[in-house]
């Protein structure tokens, strides 16, 4: 690689760790956001939801995952909580059993992180 190619990456490496920092979650918040953005494309959450921050098409079964740190219910059922947010992600049914939204299979390291994501947006 020539020496201008390595500055170039080492520049792009500086931009990452700096979008690494600018991740950190909000006060009072558990869990790692930017990893949390990760998992919600993995599960393939926006394949339901509009998603802030993560691209893909509209779809609006679901309601679009936004605002979510402003709500005083999730789904409409559960008191607005980090805890009742992962609960929610988790295993929706327990909560809704008529809800349209599946259980995913969703670890607890992963919902912890997507909550952390949606109610920093
Ligand atoms: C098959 C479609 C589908 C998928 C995939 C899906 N959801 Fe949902 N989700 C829904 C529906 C439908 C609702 C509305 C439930 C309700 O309000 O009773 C919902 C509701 C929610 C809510 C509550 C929203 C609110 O406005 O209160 C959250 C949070 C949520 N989903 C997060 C996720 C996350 C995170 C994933 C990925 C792990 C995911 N969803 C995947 C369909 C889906």
């Amino acid at each position: 690689m020539s020496a201008r190619g390595a500055a170039v990456l080492l520049a792009v490496l500086a931009l990452l760790a700096g979008c690494k920092r600018d991740g950190r979650p909000a006060p009072g918040l558990q869990g790692d956001p930017q990893r949390g953005r990760i998992a919600l494309t993995q599960y393939a959450c926006h394949a339901c939801h509009v998603i802030p921050g993560v691209a893909g098409s509209e779809v609006y079964v679901g309601r679009p995952l936004e605002g979510l740190a402003k709500r005083k219910f999730i789904a409409g059922k559960l008191p607005a909580s980090q805890a009742n947010l992962v609960l929610w992600i988790r295993n929706p049914q327990a909560i809704d059993p008529e809800t349209a939204m599946p259980a995913m299979g969703v670890s607890e390291r992963d919902a912890l992180d997507i909550s952390a994501y949606l109610l920093s947006q």
